[in-house]
């Protein structure tokens, strides 16, 4: 078993300053451990303001805190500094699986107490690493402070002029950020999700996110006059933001910056603002690809309800498991195997059992068959959104599912709100996805959570909560009114949504016609289709079209050989919105892979192979875009063809309009 922390070696330098009263402490700063990072932070007349630096360059230019409460009076001004701590970190942890094997958590540390003309305490915290900032409140415990309801949380996110940021608005077109990403100047947003990502006029790369949101509402960010957002908590359906009690901590705000794209890709601030992992024995946790009874409903060859066409039979998906077991595959999805999707299930998901089958479904049967074949039946539970009908019946679920040996479920939560009336995001969303993946640990289930809250690194603490929607999927190519994802899409998501973790996008259709829906369609094409399985992350990787679309394909083999669980990420290239490629090192083997795609324009780029070990031969099976391939007209146009690489070679890459180029690269 691999052990989760390996680290042991984290090293912890403090230093306490005399407390300080008065104006003189205008100079409190924390570098980076590279020193490229600085965070200052100044009293103004009893408000704190903070901003962050990187050599010259402003990124976040000052900028003030506070809470706002119900039932206190709020934090925001008459504060005197009475002490700052400064301290270092530095350890390696390894993950269970990820984007990389290795983490280093590196960073400097300030920490200030607050004090208000009340003498009420409130705690700042600031850590400067190499790839950006955390800064995050404490509100100790302290007399007269007990129970908190928090109305408004009012960090400020002040830029030095009105920057571009690719963003998607808040609760606008859903409810569980499945919106194309727009690229505007700050200047036309209202709100917006994070993570929103900005490219600097000073040419640096920047992502406002959150990390470790627990038992609080999520972030989005409300533009206020002039170049500057101010943080805008999901509430209750009452209005209340937080519910809390002190000691309490905020989330993480999180400032992930680079010098170019690739470098938030590779950053891992978020994770390392994350808690370590609380499960012991982490061994059942796995990566795994997939396939499952699922396009077929999205396509309308199949429906979930029961009928003529219901796709979850025994006998079809003894196919599926068949199919699976023929070509490595380690799980098929089961969707619509239970009752409650008979009639309107996304208004009402208070009908959904989560245990009991329709009647031409032989669960027990299955699950046997399945791992008889050495494949896992992967469960589902849409929930309609009718968390309380869940949650009532959660754990007799997982024991279903546990006694069945079944290790892997997916979660679904379509309607606008949360038992009718709250927000996913909202603390009440948060509270309740914890519930679920703590739950789901203690009966050793993986969880792939579609309409979630967004990640926020919760998945170094539960590495059980594997892969999550939270961004549109390759499901809308089959209905969405608007023609599908635009080629563009998917090279905007590793610089945003994918910051957040794994996202079970479901790569890999093969049959691009759609007659229940003509004019929405896959716009890429088939090579494309490969090269995402490495350019998007999930090590719980689905391959989403049906079984009789890939029998006979060529471009089959890639999906069959690529992994879904990395030693190490590299972004050699990369323009958000443009192109992307992505390099990454199998985890188990000396192998690489590389994913790379462009958006509607076509592209000639070369890849230099310099990653590769020196004086050793390796062969390169190449699956491009065929010389005629373009998304719209000739998709299906692919070259598959193998040629002997090594280290000082390059391979030049052809990108037809929304194509790609997939490669696997094997050491000899
Ligand atoms: C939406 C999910 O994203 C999709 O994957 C699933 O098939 C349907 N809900 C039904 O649960």
């Amino acid at each position: 078993m691999k052990a989760l922390f390996c680290c042991a070696m984290g090293i912890i330098l403090s230093f306490v300053n005399t407390p300080l009263f008065s104006q003189k402490i205008d100079n409190l700063a924390v570098t980076s451990p590279d020193q490229s990072i600085r965070v200052t932070v100044q009293l103004v007349k009893g408000k704190v303001f903070y901003q962050i630096m990187k050599n010259e360059h402003s990124v976040i230019a000052p900028s003030s805190i506070g809470l706002k409460f119900r039932n206190i009076p709020n934090f925001t001004d008459n504060f005197i500094v009475v002490k700052s701590t400064t301290s270092s970190y530095d350890s390696t942890w390894e993950q269970p699986w990820g984007e990389q094997r290795w983490v280093r958590n590196h960073y400097n540390e300030l920490k200030l107490d607050l004090k208000d003309r009340s003498n009420r305490m409130l705690q700042l915290i600031f850590r400067a690493f190499n790839d950006g900032v955390g800064m995050r409140y404490h509100i100790p415990a302290q007399p007269g402070i007990d129970s908190l309801i928090i109305m408004d949380e009012l960090t400020e996110f002040n830029f030095k002029q009105d920057e571009k940021a690719w963003w998607i608005p808040v609760h606008r077109d859903n409810s569980y950020y499945e919106s194309i990403y727009r690229l505007t100047p700050m200047s036309q947003i209202d709100t917006a999700n994070t993570p929103i990502t900005f490219e600097l006029s000073n040419g640096l790369y920047l992502a406002i996110h959150e990390a470790n949101l627990t038992d609080y509402a999520s972030m989005t960010l409300q533009k206020q006059q002039g170049n500057g957002f101010v943080s805008c908590l999901i509430p209750w359906s009452n209005g209340v933001k937080v519910y809390a009690k002190a000691p309490m901590n905020t989330p993480w705000r999180i400032f992930i910056i680079g010098n170019t794209p690739g470098e938030l890709v590779t950053s891992t601030l978020m994770l390392n603002l994350n808690e370590p992992c609380v499960i012991k024995d982490i061994s059942w946790i796995k990566p795994a690809k997939y396939i499952g009874i699922w396009w077929g409903m999205h396509m309308g060859t199949y429906t979930w309800s029961q009928g003529p066409n219901h796709g979850a039979t025994t006998a079809n998906t003894v196919r599926y498991i068949d199919f699976a077991a023929k070509n490595g595959f380690n799980g098929v999805l089961v969707e619509g195997w239970n009752y409650g999707w008979d009639g309107q299930w996304y208004v009402d998901g208070s009908k959904f059992s989560f245990t009991q089958p329709y009647p031409d479904f032989d669960l027990e049967y299955l699950a046997r068959y399945a791992q008889s074949k050495n494949v896992q039946l992967i469960g589902h539970h849409e929930t309609g959104g009718a968390v309380s009908n869940y949650e009532k019946q959660m754990e007799e679920a997982f024991q279903l599912y546990n006694r069945l040996g079944i290790r892997y479920v997916k979660t679904g939560y379509v309607n606008k709100y949360l038992d009718g009336k709250e927000w996913h995001d909202s603390q009440f969303g948060v509270r309740h996805y914890r519930k679920v993946v703590e739950l789901a640990a203690k009966y050793h289930i993986t969880i792939d959570n579609h309409e979630p809250i967004k990640p926020t690194g919760i998945c170094r603490t539960y590495p059980n909560l594997m892969t999550q929607e939270g961004a549109r999927g390759q499901e809308y190519d089959a209905w969405s009114p608007d023609g599908g994802n635009p080629p563009s899409h998917t090279t905007i998501l590793p610089f945003t949504r994918m910051l957040a973790g794994p996202f079970d996008f479901t790569p890999g259709t093969f049959n691009f016609s759609n007659p229940a829906n003509p004019n929405t369609r896959v716009q890429t094409t088939l090579a494309k289709q490969l090269a995402l399985f490495v350019v998007i992350y999930s090590p719980l990787q689905m391959a989403s079209d049906m079984p009789e679309n890939y029998e006979g394909k060529p471009a089959f083999e890639f999906i069959k050989r690529v992994p879904c669980d990395w030693e190490k990420t590299i972004v050699p290239q990369a323009k958000i919105g443009e192109y992307v490629v992505m390099v990454r090192k199998d985890r188990n083997t000396d192998n690489w892979y590389v994913g790379a795609i462009t958006n509607e324009k076509g592209r000639e780029m070369s890849l230099k192979l310099d990653f590769l070990e020196p004086n050793i031969q390796y062969t390169a099976h190449i699956f491009a875009d065929g010389d005629a391939a373009d998304w719209k007209n000739n998709p299906y146009d692919i070259k598959i063809y193998s040629i002997p690489v090594r280290n000082t070679d390059e391979i030049p890459l052809k990108l037809a309009a929304g194509g790609g180029v997939a490669i696997e690269i094997i050491k000899q």
